[in-house]
């Protein structure tokens, strides 16, 4: 009996330790935050956009550190910066026929360069051939089409005065000694950098209208590294959250070990097998179409409509989001590659989104069988399963185990067409459906299956 109370006891110590160990913030609870992500858990698929002065390099937006160029190697790009075609109209109606629900612009990537009027810095589209507040057009173009209103923000700055050179600065020095860094760093002010941050995240948190979501990149602790303290993490997540009630904020402040010091987590570039370990949190995984976030001329190995649907697909299958980037041209275009994938794309969306949109993972007791490679999302709303077949079955049928009794009706997704079915197998478990004889006009076909 007192060995079983102690157990008791130890086991309750454990629990609450663990509890303390999750410090919060705002003390939100889980039923407030479920109500605040509930559009983006809806949304499913958002645009991407990395755009700034690195377009015309057009070879990859770290071309600074890359090729560890100066400020006054990089200034050029800044004395040309001409898109003129920009019209986000544009890109935001492409973003809304590719069945993209929300946006996220980078309002300055690392390079420093601020496609927005702030007050705190020249070094803004407003002083370039531009002469005008690109976010600004950007924030009026997602709202004409209904999209929700993002904005990316680097922490990081590699053309400001004051960021102290880190490990990936492009003037890091070589090879990596202390005292190299410290002579490098003789002037370099972090304090005065935070305050810049501060000032220039409250304009974007200010002088915008209501932002929904907001992505602050990226933090990279430890020697020669930045993070909370150098970012001042949680004030600024105060700042963001005081200014914007109900703003979603991705996780690279480095407050990992708060509840609410992030809203998703943001698995980068990962391949599809990789997202099933996220299931039941907020994330949202972030990709490339060809391995660059800024436009990249000579990059050749962009993923095909196939790759795309699967992530966006598997996504949904694991409870989470796609945001799928575009690197617009130093003309301020997307490229012909990004558009023709993008149409691909809302030609599916077009006839198969409501497998996507209010969709997550399947309950428990339907699990596919290995020998079909497809992927389950579910509507817990509508308590409707959608089975994607990436291979669609030449025998004619298609066995479900387990499912048998629990199905009422099931439809091809893309024309409402019915699919029949019946019961057999070892103790009358399976569903065997009929497969129509063509295959559905679609790479990734979607059949619609009603619970009862
Ligand atoms: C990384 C990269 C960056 C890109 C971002 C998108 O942090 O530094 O270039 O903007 O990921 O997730």
């Amino acid at each position: 009996m007192i060995k079983k109370n102690a157990l008791v006891l130890v086991s309750m110590l454990c629990l609450c330790s663990g509890l303390f160990a999750q410090k919060s913030i705002t003390g939100e609870t889980p039923e407030q935050k479920a109500k605040r992500m509930q559009w983006f858990t809806e949304a499913r698929f958002g645009m991407f956009i990395h755009w700034g002065l690195y377009s015309q390099p057009a070879r990859h937006e770290w071309v600074k550190h890359n090729e560890r160029l100066t400020n006054e190697q990089y200034q050029k790009y800044f004395d040309e910066f001409n898109p003129v075609n920009y019209d986000p109209k544009k890109w935001m109606k492409a973003a809304k026929a590719a069945g993209m629900k929300y946006a996220v612009l980078t309002t300055k990537h690392h390079e420093g360069f601020c496609l927005f009027d702030s007050k705190y810095t020249d070094y803004k589209a407003t002083n370039t051939q531009a002469k005008r507040d690109l976010v600004k057009e950007y924030v009026e173009a997602c709202r004409a089409e209904g999209l929700k209103v993002g904005f990316y923000y680097s922490l990081i700055d590699w053309h400001h005065p004051d960021f102290p050179i880190d490990a990936v600065h492009p003037q890091r020095p070589d090879p990596e000694t202390d005292q190299a860094y410290d002579s490098l760093n003789k002037g370099r002010d972090i304090n005065r950098y935070r305050q810049y941050l501060f000032n220039q995240v409250r304009e974007l948190m200010t002088n915008y209208g209501k932002i929904d979501i907001l992505w602050l990149d990226f933090s990279f602790p430890g020697k020669h590294g930045k993070g909370r303290d150098d970012w001042g993490s949680i004030e600024l997540l105060k700042m963001v959250r005081k200014l914007q009630p109900g703003i979603i904020v991705n996780n690279r402040l480095d407050l990992d070990d708060y509840t609410d010091g992030y809203d998703f987590e943001t698995p980068e570039q990962v391949s599809t097998d990789e997202l099933a370990k996220y299931k039941g949190k907020y994330w949202e995984t972030c990709q490339t179409f060809s391995g660059s976030w800024g436009y990249y001329r000579d990059e050749n190995t962009w993923k095909t409509n196939r790759q795309l649907l699967d992530l966006l697909i598997t996504s949904t299958a694991n409870g989470g989001n796609l945001i799928l980037n575009v690197g617009p041209t130093a003309k301020g275009e997307f490229d012909y590659r990004a558009t023709s994938a993008l149409e691909r794309l809302g030609n599916w969306m077009d006839a198969n989104n409501e497998s996507i949109y209010n969709c997550t993972y399947a309950p428990a007791g339907f699990a596919l069988p290995e020998n079909i490679n497809a992927r389950l999302t579910y509507n817990p709303v509508l308590k409707k399963l959608f089975l994607h077949l990436f291979d669609y079955p030449s025998s004619g049928k298609l066995v479900l185990p387990g499912y048998a009794g629990k199905i009422k009706y099931a439809q091809l997704l893309n024309d409402y067409s019915e699919v029949k079915f019946k019961e057999g197998g070892s103790n009358n478990a399976d569903l065997i459906l009929a497969m129509p004889e063509l295959k559905p006009p679609f790479e990734v076909p979607v059949i619609e299956l009603f619970l009862k």
